[in-house]
């Protein structure tokens, strides 16, 4: 064997070249493709000649080699990857109402009659990652996370074998920069197969192939990954530098070519009814798939009009996943307790004997409230039919009445809270009861594991179990406390060993630096989610300048309606959340404010828009608007930069006029548009 970093000879390298080049394609043609143009005895000489090639020259290995798609070491944890754009998710549709509602919205959008062509997918049901190619080479895989950023896991990714480490480059070579997008799923035989090894070890089985392939994804191992049946199909792209497309269906035909696998179901559809039929056809056939599927993604085919639509907070315009129905199950509700969430609220919830519905195994179903259990007399001891339609939360559905011997317990909801024992509440025309101690632990122990949750602070360990045990323990006695834990705090508790106390200090210590809407979110104020939280953190940049807005300020805020801005000024302005804040920033958080906007010409004006435009719709007006980095408002102040007046105008444009802002006509605002590009 030669030196580590010996030169090797002339046409060495050439010929290691040669056969990744001939070992990628030909792993594509089995893997991908399941047509193989050469023997496995052939393959194997190949990669045999080449694995003695690079153990005699290390300096000729390259991580996309094929000799490197397994043997990677495990890491201590995974590292976090920004999206170059965020990975959107869907707008959900559960009939062919709402369907053709989607497509008379885009058509509305668009101001136009004509019928569009769409691109239907069957909707796989696994985990969504972006795989992230240089010169066509992979560099990084991803996963969705919370849409912005998600975790590396390239070296697991790199062990699936239709996940390509090179591209194809016949006949057009791949461009310097594909970010390609798709769903990681396990085959329902392979899964069943998983499962029974895993209980034949003593392990638990996994519930449903989803999360086997969330599991497997997020092995810190690769080669405990690479012993999992995982498989990949794309779907869509991300950025892509060096490549111009037209149409959705032109992209996938790209990437099939450049070697990655495509679900061969996906079909072009001219109009709605082809795609209603398309999910009607799928649903029929859905069983006799060997992946499971939960719907069906309608997308619209044209580029151009795909940037038209543009997207929402968290979803595309121009697409729609057309859920199959609900899947339902029967069983036997044992007990109707109550539970306190964190803003005070005390809701029902069937406990019930656990029961499969549609791959999951669920024992728990909300009742929503005191009015919703009388509607459906649900009692204690009756048979339910309940269901479960997506990622929602499971419910019931209907009491099976003609079961019931008599023996069943009504229920009433208690007087007092089941954690506090203060006498409970339920103002006069509201649906909700209400614990109104605001030291109850029942709502602190909530709204620590809303902070440290998934979507706000991501504070990973921090469960249910740990967060009641530091707040009965007096450990914690409100979020800013977390970040004063040590871990000698909490070691003389039982269920910690060293290394969970470590682990749990270490989560907690590192989620201090967060971006500033996971925070505003966390905080967990009434009326304000995900989605208005980024526009506050868009639009206000930092915690004190969202803190010291006053109602007029938020009311600016595209998004943000008169119940919004009065809970925000209500939360800023009460003393104890200023302590808390106080309190948190003493604890060292760092609070990154969101990238700028676009730097165009509308760059930080705001528009007012009023009366009807002929040319565009006011929500295309509005998202020209942002898109540019601009910011719509439904009021005008004497912070409007523009008045944009179409016909028969209102009140605005008077109001426009008083205090002397600029008024443009749609003319004039096409103009600007197409000028700030
Ligand atoms: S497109 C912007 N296509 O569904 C478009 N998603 O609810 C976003 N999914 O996170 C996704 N099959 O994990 C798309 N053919 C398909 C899909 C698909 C499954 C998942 C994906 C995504 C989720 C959105």
């Amino acid at each position: 064997m030669q030196e580590r970093g010996a030169t090797p000879p002339a046409g060495v390298a050439a010929r290691v070249e040669e056969l990744r080049r001939q070992l990628h394609y030909h792993n594509y043609r089995y893997y991908v493709l399941d047509d193989p143009v050469v023997s496995d005895a052939e393959y194997d000489r190949l990669l045999r000649e080449l694995e003695a090639l690079e153990a005699g020259y290390p300096d000729l290995v390259t991580p996309d080699s094929p000799t490197r798609r397994v043997g990677a070491a495990p890491l201590d944890k995974f590292e976090s990857v920004t999206h170059r754009l965020p990975m959107l998710s869907l707008e959900n549709a559960f009939s062919d109402t709402e369907v053709r509602e989607f497509d008379d919205r885009l058509r509305r959008f668009l101001r136009t009659t004509d019928e569009f062509d769409y691109v239907v997918e069957p909707k796989m049901d696994g985990v969504a990652v972006e795989l992230v190619y240089e010169e066509g080479r992979l560099v990084v895989g991803s996963t969705r996370g919370d849409g912005v950023r998600g975790e590396n896991v390239t070296q697991n990714l790199k062990t699936l074998r239709t996940v390509p480490l090179a591209l194809l480059a016949d006949p057009v070579p791949p461009p310097a920069l594909l970010e390609v997008r798709g769903e990681v799923y396990i085959e329902l035989e392979p899964f069943k197969k998983l499962n029974q090894e895993r209980l034949a070890r003593g392990e638990p089985a996994f519930a449903n192939p989803r999360n086997a392939a969330a599991g497997s994804l997020r092995q810190l191992d690769p080669a405990v990954t690479a012993a999992r049946p995982l498989k990949i199909y794309c779907y869509g792209v991300g950025e892509v530098a060096g490549a111009a497309f037209t149409s959705h269906e032109q992209t996938l035909e790209a990437l099939k070519q450049w070697g990655f696998p495509i679900n061969p179901l996906i079909q072009r559809c001219r109009g709605i009814e082809a795609a209603v039929a398309y999910h009607r056809d799928l649903e029929r056939q859905r069983h006799g798939l060997p992946y499971e599927i939960d719907g069906v993604v309608i997308k619209v085919d044209s580029l151009d009009l795909q940037s038209r639509l543009g997207a929402k907070s968290r979803s595309p315009r121009w697409a729609l996943a057309y859920k199959f129905a609900a899947t339902q199950a029967t069983t036997q509700v044992l007990k109707i307790e109550v539970n306190v969430g964190r803003t005070g609220a005390v809701t029902p919830m069937a406990l019930m004997a656990p029961v499969e519905v549609g791959g999951v195994v669920v024992s728990r179903a909300t009742l929503h409230n005191e009015d919703e259990v009388a509607r459906k007399d649900v009692r204690e001891g009756d048979w339910v039919l309940v269901q479960r339609a997506g990622d929602v939360i499971p419910e019931v559905v209907k009491v099976i009445t003609e079961r019931r011997t008599g023996a069943e317990k009504p229920f009433s909801m208690p007087g007092r809270c089941p954690v506090c024992d203060t006498p409970l509440v339920r103002p006069a025309g509201e649906a909700v009861t209400r614990c109104p101690n605001r030291h109850c632990l029942g709502q602190l122990k909530r709204s620590i594991r809303h902070f440290a949750g998934k979507t706000a602070m991501d504070i990973d360990g921090l469960g249910e179990k740990i967060v009641n045990l530091l707040v009965d323990k007096g450990l914690v006695q409100n979020v800013a406390d977390l970040y004063r834990l040590r871990e000698d705090d909490l070691l003389p508790l039982e269920r910690f060993a060293e290394k969970s106390a470590a682990n749990i200090i270490r989560a907690i210590q590192g989620s201090k630096r967060t971006p500033l809407d996971r925070f505003i979110f966390a905080l967990g104020i009434r009326y304000v989610g995900e989605a208005t939280a980024r526009l506050l953190a868009q639009h206000f940049h930092t915690l004190e300048a969202l803190a010291q807005a006053t109602e007029e300020d938020l009311l600016q805020v595209e998004g943000v309606g008169p119940q919004v801005a009065a809970s925000l000024r209500e939360y800023f302005q009460n003393p104890r959340h200023q302590e808390l804040l106080a309190y948190l920033m003493q604890a060292g958080l760092a609070l990154e404010s969101p990238p700028p906007p676009p730097q165009t010409a509308l760059a930080g004006k705001t528009f007012v828009f009023t009366g009807a435009l002929s040319r565009f719709s006011r929500e295309e007006a509005k998202s020209l608007v942002t898109a540019r980095g601009g910011k719509v408002s439904s009021s005008v102040s004497a912070k409007t930069d523009f008045v944009v007046v179409g016909a028969d105008p209102g009140s605005k444009f008077a109001r426009a006029r008083e205090l002397g802002v600029t008024v443009l006509d749609e003319e004039q605002f096409a103009e600007m548009i197409r000028r700030s590009g």
